[in-house]
């Protein structure tokens, strides 16, 4: 029998047994958890039991993930159907050990590159410069932009602001306020073609010229196309070029993560890389058992295609954390959001998940009461940290623990009939309708989620983090047999809406579009001035 099912098999036989039964055994709140330096990823209220996780790490082995995992670092050419390396790794190498690229090693690139970074964030950070704009979207927004909101405390730079919707109300609200002659405008883009942001690049420089600013010393780019900022007209000296074995959803630990490097200064950044580069380093030597990275993506495949549950909730009890659900998104369901396998044949199973998520504790005045009560069940990812910044306010940290511990321990318990039938005739129902308000106040438990812990949100343990959940999509993507680098799923979109445009622009007749889409432009066509 294949392990897939195997797993399947193992699954019809527990699905209906209770996860608080399985502490009985002792040691299982340990035995279920496992530790990458001083971060803690707890797996124990899952349906998961020993021969599961047997099974589970039988089919990373067989998937050799091992192996792929080797490739990945010594920089094989894994994004296939790009026909690129995955080296994105080599940019938080900070320690310099060699990377061989096609027998040349890189890392003398990535130090010089990091050199002229670190000398222009000081620049600016001395310059008098009270704005930074970085403008970019997808992987050339949501990794800085999140990162930047994770290091708060540690920002004595320059305020930053994020624009990425090509919607001229995204940086119509950002620029307002901003004085234009201590601006820096940093245009964000791997390709350089980019319509969202070459749109807003270009309004960004009309705004600077018509405001007393100089966008030939304010404009900074990050790209891999020397030619196409040239175009642009941007200082070389103000370009921070990188190569095309860095994918965008990977790419905050380089040039296009300047803007974090200015907010946070160079140090800060270096701990930020070092965070990184300690879990790949975990994730290179640790045992596939005690492996991070791996159990993460175990436990993902567990519940994703073998409990069949299609989606996944990421709730960091963590406010500064609020973006990292959207850049997860990313990072999740652009690389494993895919039909086909590597060889082109469909997939036999469901791929990624849906990776959804809000910091708590305001997802639980949102859309916890679905996690608890609703039909579906959605595996729950909590992070927290054990101590905040704030330690003037420490009292609000232990209630936000409270919280985080409160939620995974509810969906894992629940509330019988019995307990609920104690409840309603407390508050003094009687008869057939003390049994209508107990049910409304059952919860049906047995609910699985995980908690990642870790000591306190500095530079360093986000650097982990990011890393962590990279290695994690990879195993994933390794598991399920999909080419995890590439997005293809993203041109068609973009090919159309180029050639609608003369269509909404009214140069076009709407008539020659399938009948839905000539309605709606005909609609707005019609509600415009
Ligand atoms: O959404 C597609 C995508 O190519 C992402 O993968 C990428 O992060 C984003 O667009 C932005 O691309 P660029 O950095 O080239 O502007």
């Amino acid at each position: 029998m294949n392990h897939w099912n195997a797993l399947s098999d193992r699954y019809d036989r527990v699905k209906d047994r209770s996860i608080s039964d399985l502490f009985m055994m002792p040691e299982r709140a340990h035995q279920f958890a496992a530790q990458a330096g001083d971060m803690y990823f707890d797996f124990s209220k899952t349906n998961i039991d020993t021969d599961t996780l047997d099974a589970l790490i039988a089919l990373a082995r067989d998937r050799n993930v091992e192996g792929r995992r080797d490739a990945m670092f010594a920089g094989a050419r894994i994004n296939e159907t790009e026909d690129r390396a995955v080296l994105h790794t080599a940019l938080r190498n900070i320690d310099g050990a060699p990377v061989m690229l096609d027998g040349k090693d890189v890392m003398e690139e990535v130090q010089s590159s990091l050199k002229s970074m670190r000398s222009f964030a000081d620049d600016v950070r001395s310059a008098g410069y009270t704005d930074v704009v970085n403008i970019g979207i997808g992987g050339s927004d949501l990794g800085p932009a999140m990162a930047v909101a994770a290091l708060a405390p540690y920002h004595d730079g320059p305020r930053c602001h994020f624009v990425s919707n090509v919607d001229g109300a995204d940086i119509a609200d950002k620029l307002r306020g901003l004085d234009a002659k201590t601006t820096l405008v940093i245009v964000a883009s791997k390709t350089f073609t980019t319509i969202e942001t070459m749109t807003n690049a270009r309004t960004a420089r009309a705004w600077m010229q018509d405001h007393g600013g100089d966008p030939k010393r304010q404009f900074a780019a990050l790209s891999t196309s020397a030619d196409k900022t040239a175009a642009f007209g941007i200082d070389p000296a103000y370009v921070f070029g990188f190569e095309d074995w860095v994918g965008g959803r990977y790419s905050v630990w380089g040039p296009i993560g300047l803007s974090l490097m200015i907010a946070i200064g160079p140090k800060a950044f270096d701990a930020f890389l070092r965070g990184g580069q300690a879990m790949d380093t975990h994730f290179r030597v640790a045992k596939l058992e005690e492996n991070l990275p791996v159990l993460l993506a175990l436990v993902g495949i567990w519940h994703n295609q073998i409990c069949d549950y299609a989606t996944r909730a990421v709730l960091p009890y963590d406010e500064r954390l609020n973006l990292l659900p959207n850049y997860l998104q990313q990072l999740e369901m652009e690389s494993n959001g895919k039909g086909v396998m590597r060889d082109g044949e469909d997939s036999p199973r469901n791929t990624g998940p849906v990776v959804w998520g809000a910091a708590g504790t305001n997802g639980q005045h949102a859309f916890y009461q679905l996690i608890h009560q609703g039909t579906r069940v959605i595996p729950c990812e909590f992070l927290l940290a054990a101590q905040g910044h704030e330690s003037e306010l420490a009292h609000h940290h232990q209630l936000l623990v409270a919280n985080c511990l409160a939620q995974s321990k509810a969906l894992m318990q629940g509330r019988s009939l019995e307990q609920a039938r104690v409840i309603a005739a407390s508050h003094g129902f009687k008869d057939a309708e003390l049994e209508r308000q107990a049910r409304h106040r059952v919860f049906p438990g047995n609910r699985p989620s995980t908690t990642l812990l870790y000591p306190q949100l500095d530079p360093f343990t986000l650097g982990q983090i990011i890393a962590l959940y990279e290695h994690r999509v990879f195993v994933e993507g390794v598991i399920l047999d999909i080419l995890s680098f590439d997005q293809w799923g993203v041109e068609l979109g973009k090919e159309l809406a180029t050639s609608l445009q003369p269509v909404v622009d009214g140069e076009k007749d709407p008539s020659t579009e399938d009948p839905s889409t000539a309605a709606l432009i005909e609609f707005i066509h019609r509600h415009r001035d």
